[in-house]
């Protein structure tokens, strides 16, 4: 098992990588917090794979002392919502949920926001923990406080800073999840690998020759992506100083790519990984990095998109528009930029000559879209 701890200021918490990490940590950690009930937040199809093996665990450390109650909500971002939240503060207020009791959110990225959300507001604040289910959450989500609920055609508009008291990532659950949510995890896997360490991008490449979740290899991959966002966020907590928004890298494009297809079509680490490579291109036709990164991102992602069909109706030029509106709306486009691998840099304004000519070679190269 790999333990990191995240320091921020007199606080900190810990992440912990491993196996068998339900019936050993997590229920050390809640006999620690000593709640009289475990709010367990998640999907329905998640605690049906999993919740009996986590519940198990919880109810034997616990000794029946502790109650435990569920709040479900279908799993898509669409339900992300202020909806699912006032049903969640409901719920909790019905079963006289106080602030003694622990919120644990048992899922991928949209449970753990929406659920650390209703943790962070309900009675101003209750104590929760990230026990995050996708590759995508333990690499990404789960780690650094950031809660939050989308508004209609606003992603994360709504939300704050509210840390948990552990992370709790058992890679045992990852067995279970579709291969298009474990590429998604890949490639912010692979976004570590071209910000901070190169050599995170090898252990990609093996990996995935053989794929298995068996044996340490995806263990060391998510350790070692743990450990590069607690630091970012140990750094620069409360994403103010420019550290933090380094891991938007892509996510400028990416966006623009989500919202332009509804939230629907694509998953999130997808857009993603086609939002680093129109980086990349960009970065490249701006001067700024040598030839031959957009080939190494090509190598890197392109596999983990190959089977993801163009989405329906998706335009070269809605994407365009949406990168424009932002701009229009007078909101400054900041792109995170490769001068080489490892060489991150925030720009404050790129040509749109340059935007465009990324985004249109890119959804050219992947799907064959003409403009
Ligand atoms: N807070 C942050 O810092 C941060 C960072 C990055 C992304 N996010 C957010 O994360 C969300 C995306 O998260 P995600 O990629 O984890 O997707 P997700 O939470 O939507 O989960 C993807 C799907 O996988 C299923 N699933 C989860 N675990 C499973 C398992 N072990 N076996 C089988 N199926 C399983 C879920 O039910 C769901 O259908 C977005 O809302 C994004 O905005 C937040």
């Amino acid at each position: 098992m790999a333990g990191i701890v995240l320091r921020l200021g007199s606080e900190g918490y810990a992440i912990h990588v491993g196996r068998g990490l339900y019936e050993t940590v997590l229920a050390q950690t809640l006999v620690g917090m000593d709640p009289a009930r475990i709010v367990l937040a998640s999907h329905p199809d998640i605690l049906e794979l999993h919740g009996s093996r986590l519940e198990d665990a919880l109810r034997g450390m616990t000794a029946g002392d502790t109650s435990m109650m569920h709040f479900t909500f279908p799993p898509g971002e669409e339900n992300k919502s202020l909806l699912t939240l006032e049903r969640g503060y409901v719920a909790l207020l019905e079963a006289g949920v106080t602030r003694e009791d622990v919120v644990l959110a048992f899922g991928g990225g949209v449970v753990g926001d929406l659920a650390g959300f209703l943790a962070a507001s309900y009675m101003r604040g209750v104590r929760y923990l990230q026990v995050p289910t996708t590759l995508m959450a333990m690499v990404d989500s789960s780690i650094g406080g950031k809660v939050g609920i989308d508004l209609p055609g606003a992603k994360n508009a709504v939300g704050c800073f509210h840390q948990p008291v552990a992370v709790v990532s058992d890679i045992g659950v990852l067995k279970t999840l579709p291969q298009r949510e474990v590429n998604s995890g890949l490639a912010e896997v692979a976004k570590y690998g071209f910000l901070y360490d190169v050599e995170l991008l090898s252990m990609l490449r093996i990996w995935e020759s053989e794929r298995s979740f068996e044996g340490t290899a995806i263990e060391k991959i998510i350790a070692r992506c743990a450990g590069h966002k607690a630091e970012v966020v140990r750094q620069d907590e409360r994403d103010v100083i420019g550290i933090r928004a380094l891991l938007n890298y892509g996510h400028t494009f990416g966006h623009a790519l989500e919202s332009a297809c509804g939230y629907q079509a694509l998953r999130h680490g997808e857009a993603v990984a086609l939002g680093m490579m129109m980086a990349a291109r960009a970065a490249e036709m701006d001067g700024m990095a040598a030839g031959g990164l957009l080939e190494l991102h090509r190598d890197v992602l392109m596999p983990l998109i190959a089977q993801v069909e163009a989405p329906e109706g998706l335009e070269v030029e809605v994407v365009l528009r949406r990168m424009l509106a932002d701009k229009k709306r007078g909101r400054r486009q900041r792109f995170v930029l490769l001068e080489a691998p490892g060489e991150p840099r925030i720009v404050d304004s790129l040509d749109e000559d340059i935007v465009r000519r990324a985004v249109e070679e890119i959804l050219r190269e992947t799907w064959g879209m003409e403009r």
